[in-house]
Order: structure tokens, then sequence, then C-alpha cells
């Protein structure tokens, strides 16, 4: 084990969206007896991780499973429904503007 602090660390993370239900949609699928969808959507469930200066992580897994969902909560784009972010030991949601602004830069999507 290393004994780097982590620069990114997930604890218990989740994130929940909620769809649409209802509508002319539901009621056209119930007419022919399908059952309507979900209301809400799981997409993260109590996910652990930490990511320390130079580490490389890959996260792998079948297609709708939240691997986006997550890279998104962890690049601060979209906010967990539960859990922790911590960059550099402090919470995202708690940072103040100007460290937050340095998440921002030093946490970053490469398209
Ligand atoms: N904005 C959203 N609103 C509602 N549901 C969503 C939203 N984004 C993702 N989902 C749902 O959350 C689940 C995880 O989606 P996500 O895109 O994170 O998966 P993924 O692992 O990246 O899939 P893929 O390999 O196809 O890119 C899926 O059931 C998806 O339909
Ligand atoms: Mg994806």
């Amino acid at each position: 084990m290393s004994s780097t602090a982590p620069l990114l660390e997930l604890k218990a993370v989740e994130k929940r969206y909620g769809t649409r239900s209802g509508g002319m949609g539901a009621a056209l699928m119930s007419r022919f007896g399908l059952r309507a969808p979900a209301s809400e959507v799981h997409a993260v469930r109590d996910v652990d991780l930490s990511v320390r200066p130079g580490e490389v992580v890959g996260l792998v897994g079948e297609s709708g499973c939240g691997k986006s969902s997550l890279g998104r909560l962890a690049a601060g784009i979209a906010r967990p429904s539960g859990g922790q972010i911590m960059f550099r030991g402090e919470n995202v949601d708690a940072l103040d503007a100007t460290r937050r602004r340095a998440f921002d830069l030093g946490v970053q999507m490469v398209f």
C-alpha cells in the first residue's frame, strides 16, 4: 500500500436519477399491458474509490452499469445523491470558491 495521501476519494457515493413516469407514454404502455418504467434509477450504489497522485484507475463494466455517472460525479459535473467526494482531503461539496476553483482546474474531463 502506498503512503501517499489520496488526491481524490469517493466514499459510499450514490447517484439516483428520477425518471419520467405517468403521462401519455405510461398510459399507452399500460393500455398494451406493458409495465411503466421505474420512477427512479439507482445508477451508482455505495462506491468507495481512491486515486493517488500519478495513479491511473480504469473502470470497466457492462453498458448502463454507471461508469459515466461515476465519472461525472468524480469530475464534479454532477452531484452525488449520497456519500462524499473528497479532493485533497476536503469534501468537494463544502469547498469555498477559491478551493472549488482549484478542484475544477485539478479534476477535469479529457474528451
Ligand atoms: N441523466 C439521466 N437521467 C436518468 N437516468 C440516467 C441518466 N444518466 C444515466 N442514466 C441511467 O443510469 C444508468 C447508468 O448510466 P451510465 O450512462 O452511467 O452507464 P454507463 O456504464 O456509462 O453505460 P455505457 O457503457 O452505455 O456508456 C443507466 O440505467 C442509465 O439509463
Ligand atoms: Mg458511459
